[in-house]
């Protein structure tokens, strides 16, 4: 294996990577912090960039720790652990800046105050376990070489708890793929989601479930796919659980999306929710996380999304909060866009996928116009984008936040306020 036996570390980019420069090409250093002096295994050379892993610290920086996980480098879920947790941080508010002037040409002084997790590990109140010949784990970073584990550290406790029951399952479900666990942590309750390639047998499933799964396995699903196409679904049990936040009580169907670091629930909405507004639209607005308190303190809200599970959670959950002036619609963000051209939105609230909004999204806003914008994104370089795109069009960027909803990885969430010039 080739090694490079000097790299100078200048800053770490989104994904995780220590970047440095080796004759004039780009590296990605895996497991490297800046500042620091590295030798570095290449992985894969391409003509205008090389990709590498830290193989002996030169000079090290005093940001550097020992991971706390025995898994760590060999298992792919976590990127950023072998640094201190207030400086992955500030460097992933270096990425979010950096972000914004290189794609949207804007200067940002400084960034609000970021929204802070309540840990830095047993956040996670969702697993999405791979399977591979009877074992359970996540792949290795960039592979589909499957890492088995006993625990992991950035799961709920509850979830790690569940991992012995689990490997029991495994091993008398046939060629099951994935194993995903949804944990409510206010209800003690656990909803599975078994992926399969051909339907597994329904009754089968349900004696499984009795004889090796503790009670507080609510509810599971058998997923048949062919590739990525849904091909059958059932349910055995219940297929929802509650999470309670704060005084907010919310259905999660096992389809719908829900905030996954639990220890920000209600951060989230101290800090991104704002009142004053008369006319509020919300895209991807999930099983009604934001909408049901942005409700509270707005005159009416006009809430989308595509999925029509979580559409049905978003209705069910307006009722059990008792909220009458929001109106769910399940549809994409683009025919809600359309739908409400031409009148007046007082605020437009997103929280896209990764992939940020698609060009007609952003057209649409930009006829539309509504008055103010709070975007969440989960994607520094989609939501630079967008801005980019948005401010061009005669929105100015007010102000953008930090949200560290998954410390230890190289995920970047965020929350950006535009309004009209
Ligand atoms: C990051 S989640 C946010 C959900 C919600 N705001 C929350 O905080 O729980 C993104 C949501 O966007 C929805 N979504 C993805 N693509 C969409 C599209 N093209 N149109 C409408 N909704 C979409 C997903 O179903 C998902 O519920």
């Amino acid at each position: 294996m080739k090694v490079i036996s000097e790299l100078s570390i200048k800053k770490l980019v989104y994904g995780g990577y220590g970047l440095a420069d080796h004759r004039g090409k780009k590296v990605f250093v895996r497991y490297a912090v800046p500042m620091e002096l590295v030798s570095a295994e290449v992985i894969k050379e391409k003509k205008d960039h090389i990709e590498a892993v830290v193989k002996d610290i030169i000079v090290s920086s005093p940001w550097r720790r020992q991971a706390p996980c025995k898994y760590y480098t060999y298992c792919g879920g976590c990127q950023l652990q072998h640094i201190h947790p207030e400086k992955q941080v500030e460097l992933k508010e270096d990425i979010l800046l950096e972000s914004l002037q290189r794609i949207a040409h804007i200067a940002v002084d400084r960034l609000g105050d970021s929204i802070k997790s309540g840990r830095e590990f047993g956040y996670r109140i969702k697993a999405q376990f791979k399977v591979q010949s009877g074992k359970l784990g996540f792949f290795a970073w960039g592979t589909h070489e499957l890492v088995s584990i006993e625990e992991c550290l950035l799961l709920h406790p509850a979830i790690n708890g569940l991992i012995p029951s689990l490997r029991e399952l495994i091993k008398k479900v046939k060629d099951l793929q994935e194993l995903h666990v949804l944990y409510s942590p206010t209800e003690d309750e656990f909803l599975l989601k078994l992926i399969t390639p051909t339907a597994y047998d329904a009754n089968k499933m349900r004696t499984l479930k009795e004889k090796l799964l503790p009670k507080e396995v609510v509810g599971m699903g058998n997923y048949s796919k062919l590739g990525d196409q849904l091909m059958k679904r059932y349910h055995i049990g219940r297929n929802f659980t509650y999470m309670q936040v704060g005084k907010y009580r919310y259905r999660v169907s096992n389809d719908s999306f829900f905030q996954i670091n639990f220890t920000l629930w209600e951060e989230l909405i101290r800090g991104i929710v704002i009142g004053g507004y008369r006319k509020v639209v919300e895209l991807h607005c999930g099983a009604g996380f934001f909408s049901i308190p942005m409700s509270e303190v707005s005159n009416f809200l006009l809430s989308s999304d595509n999925n029509p599970s979580a559409v049905r959670d978003a209705e069910y959950n307006a009722k059990l909060n008792m909220r009458d002036n929001v109106v769910f619609s399940q549809e994409s963000a683009y025919q809600t866009l359309k739908n409400y051209a031409g009148e007046v939105i007082d605020l437009l609230f997103l929280d896209p996928p990764r992939s940020g909004l698609t060009t007609e999204e952003t057209k649409l806003i930009l006829q539309n116009r509504p008055r103010e914008i709070i975007y969440v994104s989960c994607n520094p370089t989609t939501l630079a984008r967008d801005i980019g795109k948005l401010t061009d069009g005669g929105y100015v960027l007010k102000g953008i936040r930090l949200i560290d909803n998954f410390p230890q990885t190289y995920h970047i969430e965020s929350v950006a306020y535009l309004s009209q010039q």
